[in-house]
């Protein structure tokens, strides 16, 4: 059995003791499971009688890992769904059409109305009520990502997520004209050339035409990583030129990664592999997942990963990492400057959880350079890039 079988075999079988398993099933909605999905747009949906509308809920293997629920709806022309109201964190992007959304707090007379099109991601504050509009003349698409699997795993309820009474007043007042405007809060976080570029703000008006900043996670690429919802729910855009693709890293599981522009796939393996898999031996537990426009997949837990770009222009992203508060406190380190340290962006070598590209195995470059030429595109990185830099010891 595949590194990969083996990890889909294993998850599968937990994910179904989980009560979130069992919800799906009372629910009676549709669900598609897999490692990742080829075009979100496309799944085929079925009627979900609580919000109104047609709907398919995303089962990804390193999402059932990581306790992350996800869903796809739709809003027919001119309609609304239900009102709704879940204890829990919830994310959106809109995949397609244009509507607005009214948010308020339970008890309030006054409500928020603010406007979207594709694009647009913004988070629900936790137990506030909202309810979506589609102001537009096509079917609306939006996806969730959302912390319910966790929050009923927790408490062992389904029905905690839908009928909890309280009010989050410390999260959002209900008055704060500002909450679904799109902030100008932006800040670097970890050394230069190994940091995150970070943004708080809980509206991202249009994820494809938002301006990013230089990043060096790839050769060129540009970033910006949101934080929404008091900093506990959050991503990154990301968007790196042709011929060229990301260093490896590894992190916790359930990051959801969605393309938004151009083509090319994501190259895999676990942590136990090493950084040089193909070098050891075990090249056969290195999974090559193609994706396009549209497209989803998550890494699983401390799965090594690193995109690769194969199509004719930038490839951009959007990547959603489900966080709830309810984890462990990880320790705040230090970076040499006194910044923090960035571990995502920071070599295993050097107490981080990225692989260099100098350190990476050959036969990664070898693989996308043979990809690449298959379709006529340059490879577009120097092979400075490849040296061990000279400060570093053998
Ligand atoms: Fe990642």
């Amino acid at each position: 059995m595949s590194a990969k079988e083996a990890y889909i075999t294993g998850i599968k079988r937990a994910f179904g003791e989980t009560p979130y398993a069992k919800w799906l099933k009372d629910e009676g909605v549709a669900v598609y499971e897999g490692f990742s999905v080829e075009d979100v747009r496309d799944l085929e949906m079925a009627p979900w009688p609580r919000v109104g509308g047609n709907a398919v809920f995303i089962t990804l293997y390193a999402h059932m890992e990581a306790n992350i629920g996800l869903y796809l709806v739709e809003i027919p022309p001119s309609a609304s769904l239900e009102p709704e109201r879940w204890a829990c964190q919830k994310i959106l992007i809109i995949e397609q059409g244009m509507g607005s959304t009214e948010a308020w707090q339970e008890g309030d007379s006054r409500k928020h109305v603010f406007e979207w099109g594709k694009g647009s991601v913004f988070a629900i504050p936790t137990n506030a009520r909202h309810r979506m509009h589609n102001l537009g003349r096509e079917p609306v698409k939006f996806m969730v990502m959302n912390s319910a699997p966790q929050i009923m795993r927790g408490f062992n309820s389904a029905d905690f997520i839908f009928n909890c009474p309280f009010t989050f007043r410390e999260q959002y007042s209900g008055d704060d004209d500002k909450y679904f405007v799109e902030s100008n809060t932006k800040y670097r976080r970890g050394r230069l050339g190994f940091h995150s570029n970070a943004w708080e703000t809980n509206f991202i008006s249009d994820a494809w035409g938002a301006q990013l900043q230089e990043s060096m996670k790839a050769y060129g690429n540009m970033s910006n990583s949101f934080r929404m919802a008091n900093k506990t729910y959050g991503g990154t855009i990301h968007e790196w030129p042709a011929g060229r693709y990301h260093q490896a890293h590894y992190h916790h599981p359930g990051a959801l990664l969605h393309t938004l522009r151009s083509e090319g796939f994501v190259m895999l393996w676990p942590y136990e592999a090493g950084m040089r898999p193909f070098e050891s031996g075990l090249g056969d537990e290195v999974v090559i997942e193609p994706f396009k426009a549209g497209g989803l997949y998550s890494p699983p837990g401390n799965w090594f990963h690193a995109h690769f770009n194969t199509g004719e222009g930038p490839c951009r992203q959007i990547a959603f990492f489900g966080g709830t508060g309810f984890g462990n406190v990880a320790p705040r380190r230090e970076g040499r400057d006194g910044e923090e340290f960035n571990e995502t962006h920071e070599s295993v070598s050097d107490g981080g959880r990225a692989i260099r590209y100098w350190q990476e195995d050959p036969e990664v470059r070898r693989l996308y350079k043979s990809m690449l030429d298959d379709k006529g595109i340059p490879f577009d990185m120097p092979d400075s890039l490849f040296e061990r830099p000279a400060e570093v010891p053998a």
